[in-house]
């Protein structure tokens, strides 16, 4: 463990590989939004780089990368208190990530369980990129010496590889310098699974639009979906044990607890002994009343093409100036002439 005491600092980030989900919604940026305030140094990311891990059409990845900025905004993101910005443009990501790649093992790549999914079985043909992830992630958050990282549950794998190669780089050197970082995975849906298979995921890169709510989505098109949803034929239990064994049932009643900022408990309390006829209604409502007013202000923003690539341009020379001394040091570390002088 080190010894040094850091800033508080939190740093997550989110691909733009396609449009957002309600499970990025509830399961990330909601929670970013709520780690603003005085107690944290907030800074979030487009991470460009992770997503062409797999393959991006660039015209895509453009739209994409401006729309994930309009959401974060209009999610509640202030791009004066905390930094936004796109990985690619501070350039220091990628330069401590080649360091990493050289501390962290190719054994603790191959346990990695998205790269398994990911990769499929032809993993010959996987990039060389999806491979390395886990250490630009690790690069990602160290580079500002970040010491609380909010996420979903499906990234603790990678969070615990994160504190691997902090841990790693320290002891190899000799050096108290990166810190063992902590992962905040909490609340009631830091796994929004498909409204269609409570076993799975919700994903962007699912291929039935009907698994998912999209930030995009409108009124009525979250109404149906929800409508829509698979369950099972019993009324809502009235505690949180009777979920046990009802994955889709659990999954709805996280959902609702989360857009109302309860707990299932307290979700439970007031619907125990509903039917599903009766609980979807209320869910649909509450998700309109939600995520309207996000998808409204994001299709605003993304009017505004110049606002948005002078915030990100504004986000990436403030993250810079964390970044680069923390490069510099690094540098420095590992023995490199002419580092250390920035
Ligand atoms: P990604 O879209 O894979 O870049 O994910 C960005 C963030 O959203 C990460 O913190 C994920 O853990 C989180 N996330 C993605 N899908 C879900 C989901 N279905 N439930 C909860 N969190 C999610
Ligand atoms: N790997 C994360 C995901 O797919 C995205 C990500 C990249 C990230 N770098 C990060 C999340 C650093 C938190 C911190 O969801």
């Amino acid at each position: 463990m080190t010894e040094t005491q850091f800033t508080p600092r939190v740093f997550s980030g989110i691909q733009p590989s396609g449009g957002l989900t309600l499970g990025n919604y509830l399961g990330a940026m909601k929670r970013f939004v709520d780690m603003q305030g005085p107690e944290f140094e907030t800074i979030y990311c487009m991470v460009d780089l992770h997503a062409i891990t797999v393959w991006q059409d660039p015209a895509a990845l453009s739209h994409n990368t401006r729309e994930l900025c309009a959401g974060y905004i209009a999610a509640g993101i202030d791009p004066e208190q905390s930094i936004l910005f796109n990985q690619s443009q501070v350039p220091e990501h990628a330069q401590l990530a080649w360091i990493f790649n050289c501390v962290a093992r190719m054994g603790w790549m191959q346990r990695m369980t998205q790269w398994k999914d990911k990769a499929g079985k032809n993993t010959q043909n996987a990039s060389l990129g999806l491979f390395a992830y886990p250490a630009l992630m690790a690069a990602d958050i160290l580079i500002y010496h970040a010491t609380h990282v909010p996420v979903g549950e499906d990234q603790k794998q990678h969070l615990e590889l994160t504190r691997d190669i902090a841990i790693k780089f320290n002891n190899d050197f000799g050096v108290d310098f990166f810190p063992v970082t902590e992962p905040v995975i909490e609340g009631a849906a830091t796994r929004v699974m498909s409204l269609r298979d409570g076993s799975k995921k919700m994903s962007k890169s699912d291929p039935s639009d009907m698994s998912r709510i999209n930030m995009t989505d409108d009124a009525d098109t979250i109404a149906r979906k929800i409508r829509k949803a698979k369950t099972d034929p019993d009324a809502l239990p009235s505690e949180v044990k009777g979920l046990e064994e009802r994955p889709e049932a659990r999954n709805l009643v996280n959902i609702y607890a989360a857009l109302s900022e309860q707990t299932v408990d307290q979700v439970l309390t007031e619907a125990g002994g509903k039917q599903f006829g009766a609980f979807k209604p209320m869910l649909a409502e509450l998700a309109v009343s939600k995520l309207s007013p996000i998808s409204s202000e994001m299709a605003r923003l993304m009017g505004e093409e110049a606002e948005i690539d002078r915030i990100l341009a504004r986000g990436a020379e403030r993250a810079r100036e964390i970044a680069a001394p923390i490069l510099q040091q690094t540098y420095a570390i590992v023995g490199m002439v002419g580092a250390g002088k920035s």
